[in-house]
């Protein structure tokens, strides 16, 4: 059976916003534009080397129902949480982080002289696993381990399987099986990947010129590249090459019902979260660690 190449369903240019304390990033999921992306509930793209664009960070603040997944490209961001977990999160590193029922954190950029880039996503849980432990996962750079493929691109593999099974991310078992691959293409070089019948996928291009889907649609970063269903995602570098995030996984299906930090299925479920965090029973488990 031949694979569909998945065309180009849309692109997205972000949406500048200003977040947390202060910090100046690009939404390109989560906006008026585009609400969500099922189960992919937001898409914050932080580059920045003004300190005022950054260093007020986003001070302690709670989440409940999702998962964020904070990729630092360049420079420093310190972490610590109401559960005890405390360190950097430097270049190249990742932080996967399963609110469940409830989790207080910060997350604060360093004023370097390099600035700070990167990327946050929030992944949707499902309705049965809302209310579950928090869970923690570090993913340093030296444990994602960039891989040359034949056709000349650089990858990293931080969820799921990819390139034919024969690599294979430290993010594995959620129920919405997300694939994550970080994607460098030097250019001329060109890159195919396999996404599951049915499951979103879209890929966030950071910066550069590229070419995606059988139209070969050029986008320029940053931008947003949603595709239509189909078995395989194709991307080719224009002249001067570029990098994206592809994100794919299975969709919930399932009621949304959001409210800042908190994402449930009914809005009874929002007002109970809340109910929570003024009578002090938001947080309730320890999270365990990986
Ligand atoms: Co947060």
């Amino acid at each position: 059976m031949s694979q569909l190449s998945r065309s180009v369903a849309q692109v997205v240019t972000p949406d500048p916003v200003v977040e947390g304390a202060g910090v100046h990033l690009q939404r390109s999921i989560g906006t008026r534009k585009l609400d969500h992306l099922d189960p992919f509930l937001l898409l914050d793209h932080f580059e920045s080397i003004n300190p005022g664009d950054y260093k007020a960070g986003f001070p302690y603040h709670p989440h409940r129902g999702i998962e964020t997944v904070t990729i630092v490209r360049r420079g420093e961001v310190q972490h610590e949480d109401s559960l005890g977990h405390r360190g950097t999160i430097g270049t190249g590193d990742i932080q996967w982080m399963t609110s469940g029922s409830g989790i207080m954190h910060e997350e604060m950029p360093q004023v370097r002289p390099e600035g700070i880039a990167g990327l946050q996503l929030w992944l949707n849980l499902p309705a049965r696993e809302k209310m579950t432990r928090p869970k923690y996962r570090d993913l340093p750079a030296d444990r994602l381990v960039e891989t040359k493929l034949d056709g000349g691109a650089n990858v990293r593999i931080i969820a799921g399987e990819a390139t034919s099974q024969r690599l294979r991310g430290p993010v594995e078992g959620l129920a919405v099986a997300p694939k994550f691959v970080d994607v460098t293409l030097p250019p001329g070089t060109a890159f195919r990947e396999t996404v599951p019948r049915g499951h979103t996928a879209f890929a966030y291009v950071d910066q550069g010129d590229l070419r995606f889907g059988p139209d070969r649609t050029p986008v320029h970063g940053p931008a947003l590249v949603v595709f239509g269903d189909g078995d395989v995602v194709e991307v080719s570098a224009a002249a001067g090459g570029g990098r994206f995030l592809l994100a794919a996984a299975r969709p919930l299906h399932e009621p949304i019902s959001r409210y800042g930090p908190f994402v449930m299925n009914t809005r009874a479920e929002i007002e109970q979260t809340l109910e929570d965090l003024r009578t002090g029973h938001f947080i309730r488990d320890e999270p365990r660690d990986e």
